[in-house]
């Protein structure tokens, strides 16, 4: 029998390809999403990638009524990967109480039904925005939390909390992972970063200028104590992250858990500067970008790069793909996708 993993926010970026990677693996996939910030059609597109169609249902996590519905629905579901959640930081300034209620609420719908349904195993999308501007690089999972910069890093600061409280309540056993900068595509150039909700992300921002949907692309300061001037973040593969919570999975039903809640920072270790990802791009794919630099974005961070070692250790797992591997496969994605929407 294969063991059913229901995935909120399925067919969102890093959903989907979690969603492929969970198939691969031979684990049964069950979405739920209320397509806020996604397509339908992703569930089709995954089962392009795969040969399997993951069963979806269109539900907000907030309506408890019909969640709870689903949950007495799907009695198979032995673990739940949590990313469903709204993710943009300049919107979540605009709308904190929106953020605020549908990532905390869907949170805590979500962890009532674990508790009733007595399913213990949950992994957690969280964000290395939680360390805020660090003091030091790399971080570890035991550098300080400061106080968010956004609505939104802060809806993932109290979404740890809750879920590390209600451990105390029910039997949970719990990870939360800490993404850095997630980018790339599926090698199919099927899936990638689509989001309905404009997006003001580095990588996107680039291919889009290269694909001409943007006339420029706004370097935001290149006065930065940095080497070049401009912020360094550790950027990961989508592929590499999907892969993480595979493992994370993996190690909450085989009870491997050391405690109930668990927290891993997912990057490869290593920075860079917007220059050089400006340059890694054009170097792999020949096209030269318009830039200018602007001022800087209000709340941006200096530098901040992941110390993995505990994610290396204690989930097996290591971040494989490279620098060139995200350029090229978020290029590729840009480009199919451009074609896929003059096509319609
Ligand atoms: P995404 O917007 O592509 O995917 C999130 C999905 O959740 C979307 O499909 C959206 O429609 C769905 N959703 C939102 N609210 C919902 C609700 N109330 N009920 C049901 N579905 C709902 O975002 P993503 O980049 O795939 O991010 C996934 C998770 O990872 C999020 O929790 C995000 O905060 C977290 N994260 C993302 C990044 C990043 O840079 N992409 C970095 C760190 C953490
Ligand atoms: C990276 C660098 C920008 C766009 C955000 C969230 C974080 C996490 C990941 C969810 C910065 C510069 C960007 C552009 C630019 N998400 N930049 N021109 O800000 O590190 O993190 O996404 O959890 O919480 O805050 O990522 O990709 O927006 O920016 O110069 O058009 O690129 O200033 O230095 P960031 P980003």
């Amino acid at each position: 029998m294969k063991k059913t993993i229901l995935v909120t926010g399925g067919t969102g970026y890093i959903g989907s390809h979690t969603a492929v990677e969970l198939i691969s693996r031979k684990f049964s996939v069950k979405i739920i999403d209320n397509l806020s910030n996604s397509s339908v059609d992703t569930v089709n597109t995954i089962r392009r990638i795969t040969g399997v169609r993951p069963h979806f249902t269109k539900l907000d996590l907030c309506d408890a009524k019909a969640l709870a519905g689903w949950f007495r629905r799907n009695r198979d579901v032995i673990a739940v990967i949590h990313f469903a959640a709204l993710k943009s930081v300049g919107e979540s300034e605009k709308r904190p109480l929106d953020y605020y209620r549908n990532n905390i609420l869907s949170t805590v719908n979500l962890l009532h039904e674990l508790n009733v349904n007595h399913i213990s195993s949950l992994v957690f999308s969280s964000s290395c925005t939680v360390y805020g501007e660090p003091d030091s690089n790399p971080v570890t999972e035991k550098s300080s939390i400061k106080p968010a910069a956004s609505v939104y890093g802060n809806t993932k600061r109290i979404c740890e909390e809750i879920i590390r409280d209600a451990a105390k309540e029910f039997p949970l056993r719990a990870i939360s992972l800490r993404y850095f900068n997630p980018v790339g595509a599926h090698s199919s150039g099927l899936i990638g970063d689509s989001p309905v909700n404009p997006s003001d992300n580095l990588l996107p921002a680039i291919t889009q200028t290269a694909s001409g949907k943007r006339n420029i692309l706004n370097v935001y300061g290149n006065d930065y104590p940095t080497p070049d001037g401009t912020p360094v973040r550790d950027y990961i593969h989508v592929v590499d992250l999907a892969k993480a919570h595979v493992a994370a999975i993996e190690r909450l039903i085989g009870k491997k858990n050391n405690t109930s809640f668990e927290v891993f920072n997912l990057g490869t270790g290593r920075g860079y500067s917007v220059f050089e990802i400006i340059n890694a791009f054009s170097d792999c794919t020949g096209v030269r970008l318009n830039f200018k630099i602007t001022s800087r974005r209000p709340g941006d961070m200096t530098s901040i790069w992941a110390d993995t070692a505990q994610a290396n250790k204690e989930l097996g797992w290591e971040a494989g793909l490279t620098l060139d591997d995200m350029v090229r496969t978020a290029w590729a994605w840009e480009q199919n996708h451009n074609k896929k929407s003059a096509a319609e």
